[in-house]
């Protein structure tokens, strides 16, 4: 009888994972691909409609257990009610995925983005959504992990701003310029993972960085960004938003028992040459 190798190698069946974000663009695609590998999930969005529609479609499909939340990771105290709220439902946490971010981009003036009128009330709205959102999660949920004997996994999501320069150059009128708090932010989640990885150490807890390149959305993308963007890239061409399911499969299972501390670098080549 064939043996489901590499089936068993990526399955999440009954692990507990909790997904910040889970009702935006690639959080929506995260819980359908953790659902469909078995594990019952923790569903963190401000977007609450969003949210417990999502949650609805995947426990239905993949008949899994969830608990949709609509926290937000800024605030310790909402943070700390789910933990408890989790630990009593599951038992236990086997995964995070700190996925959700906040942009300010929408309703902003192009010239506010220039680095030289960036209001610092906005650095800081940034900095609590996209750095210390993410520092309230690990330590709220790594804290369950670390009592634990059994093997965890953090991932952090970054991105190609988070270890490149954003090249002004590609915008032109697009409106689409990165805001300098994003790179501050992005970049730092890259080594607060290795210090708590380091930190962790013997622990079980395995935390790594997935970095991301940019996602295709001609909703409200123009097509002179489109094509610069993609110049940019070897593969030629904007990620789709299901591409990084596997690489946060591989991160979340035994597939990646041996790594921890790493970035794994998914942007088309973005930063290769
Ligand atoms: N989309 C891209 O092109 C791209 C590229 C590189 C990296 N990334 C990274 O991928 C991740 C997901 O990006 P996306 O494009 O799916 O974003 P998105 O804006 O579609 O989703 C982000 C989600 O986070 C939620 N959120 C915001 N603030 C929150 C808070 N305080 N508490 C709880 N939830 C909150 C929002 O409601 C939203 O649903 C981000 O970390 C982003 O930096 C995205």
């Amino acid at each position: 009888m064939k043996e489901n190798l590499s089936q068993k190698l990526f399955d999440l069946s009954n692990k507990v994972i909790v997904l910040t974000g889970s009702a935006g663009r690639l959080g929506s695609n995260f819980a359908h691909i953790l659902g469909d590998a078995g594990a019952n999930l923790i569903l963190v969005d401000i977007d609450y409609k969003k949210n417990e529609k999502i949650e609805k479609i995947i426990s239905k499909k993949f008949g899994i257990k969830t608990i949709c939340s609509n926290a937000d990771i800024t605030k310790k105290a909402e943070l700390e009610e789910l933990c408890k709220l989790s630990v009593k439902k599951f038992g236990r946490i086997d995964g995070l995925v700190n996925n959700a971010f906040y942009s300010p981009r929408t309703n902003i003036k192009n010239s506010a983005m220039k680095f030289e009128e960036y209001q610092s009330d906005l650095w800081n709205d940034v900095v609590s959504v996209n750095l210390t959102g993410v520092f309230l999660c690990c330590q709220i949920f790594g804290k369950i992990m670390s009592k634990q004997k059994t093997q965890s996994s953090i991932v952090n999501i970054s991105s190609i701003y988070g270890i490149n320069g954003a090249d002004q150059r590609i915008y032109g009128k697009s409106k689409l310029n990165s805001p300098p708090s994003y790179a501050a932010t992005k970049g730092a989640i890259v080594n607060f993972t290795r210090y708590l990885a380091a930190y962790w150490n013997k622990k079980n807890i395995r935390v790594n960085t997935m970095t991301l390149g940019g996602v295709l959305d001609e909703s409200y993308m123009d097509k002179k960004f489109i094509k610069n963007y993609s110049e940019k890239t070897i593969i030629g061409r904007m990620a789709n938003s299901d591409e990084y399911n596997g690489a946060l499969l591989f991160l979340l299972s035994n597939a990646s028992s041996y790594m921890t501390g790493a970035n794994l670098v998914l942007d088309g080549g973005w930063s290769a040459w």
